[in-house]
């Protein structure tokens, strides 16, 4: 019988269960976020991907945002590391950026990248990769989904440019691979992509095309995948119990060999240890959960059962903070 509190190995990783804390939103002074580092860290989950960590300065999400490019970044993030590892929890960097501007031009049409800026998207990935590894993260989080610049970029409902980085998948998908290649050959990194299952848009990405793009990102280097849709919080509420990405994902784990996780409104032990013995999914990630009460897992752990206080009312979805709005 498979538990959420079961040890297991991802990829180059031992985790101690298969919970993963996802995306946390920071806005929050640092002493706050390693508080709740601390408290996530200890109470029982297996891997905390951090927020967005943002690429450029001008792209943060909130006034605490971490911004890879500022002074103290790599003194900050080491001692997140810090936090986590003295748990014996992984921590990955998800990284990613919303608009790319160049100097004055600001929000730069995909079609619109020159060769040049495409390698300087790399470049920018590779080297917040690299202060990732610096600072002793195990893993960084390649966002591919929601509504990231990359997910434009691979997707044919934004992306027609007739060069090498257009047209079919895999020319879509070319800075992505390219770019986990190079971490892949200069780093110890785990790398993780988080992509859409299918972004419901005509002409967008379907689940036949995100079941070809795990295939590419297996092949080119990636070690595990996260499923996830865009505005994936507002579909999680209390009246909306379906999971619209557990068909795709069930497919996909049997069709690749890397580790595959699905989040999105988990709440309630029972119903997820009943998830991961009627499928072969094995990882489970969950976001607000974590906001409403950071330490909860320590409870569930416990008793053995329970349901998160979450009332999946999405107030800190709609109001962009870290911090819930009702506990
Ligand atoms: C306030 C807030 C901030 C979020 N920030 C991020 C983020 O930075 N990166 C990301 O990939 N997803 C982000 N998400 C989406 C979550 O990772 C998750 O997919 C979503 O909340 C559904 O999962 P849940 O039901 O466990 O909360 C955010 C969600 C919320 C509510
Ligand atoms: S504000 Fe609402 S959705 Fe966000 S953590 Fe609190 S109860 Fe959950």
């Amino acid at each position: 019988m498979k538990n959420i509190f079961d040890k297991s190995n991802f990829g180059n990783l031992k985790l101690n269960s298969r919970i993963i804390c996802t995306g946390l939103w920071q806005t929050e002074k640092f002493k706050d976020t390693c508080e709740r580092y601390e408290k996530i860290s200890s109470s029982g989950v297996g891997l905390i991907i951090t927020e967005i960590m943002s690429l450029h300065a001008k792209d943060k999400f909130s006034e605490y945002a971490f911004i890879i490019d500022k002074p103290d970044f790599i003194f900050q993030a080491k001692q997140l590391a810090e936090i986590c590892h003295r748990h014996d929890v992984p921590i990955f960097g998800q990284i990613e950026f919303i608009k790319f501007n160049r100097g004055i031009d600001l929000d730069i049409a995909v079609n619109d990248l020159s060769i040049d800026d495409i390698r300087k998207i790399q470049t920018d990935l590779i080297i917040a990769a690299k202060k990732l590894s610096f600072a002793d993260f195990d893993g960084i989080q390649l966002a591919l989904g929601n509504n990231f610049y990359l997910s434009k970029f691979i997707n044919p409902y934004y992306n027609q440019r007739n060069d090498e980085y257009g047209g079919n998948t895999f020319n879509r998908m070319r800075i992505v691979l390219e770019t986990i290649k190079v971490i892949k050959n200069t780093s110890n990194l785990h790398v993780n992509c988080r992509i859409n299952a299918f972004d419901g848009r005509k002409g967008g990405i379907d689940k036949k095309e995100s079941l070809e793009i795990s295939k590419l990102l297996e092949q080119y280097g990636a070690d595990s995948i996260q499923i996830t849709r865009p505005l994936s919080p507002v579909y999680y509420t209390k009246e909306n119990k379906e999971n619209e990405l557990l068909d795709f994902t069930k497919t996909l784990v049997n069709n690749i060999d890397i580790p595959v996780i699905l989040g999105g409104g988990f709440h309630d032990m029972e119903t997820m240890n009943n998830l991961l013995n009627s499928s072969n999914i094995e990882y489970l990630s969950m976001y607000r959960p974590f906001i409403a009460e950071s330490d909860f897992l320590e409870t569930w752990r416990k008793d053995g059962c329970g349901v998160s206080r979450c009332k999946m009312c999405n107030n800190c979805y709609r109001t962009k903070t870290s911090t819930c709005y009702h506990f």
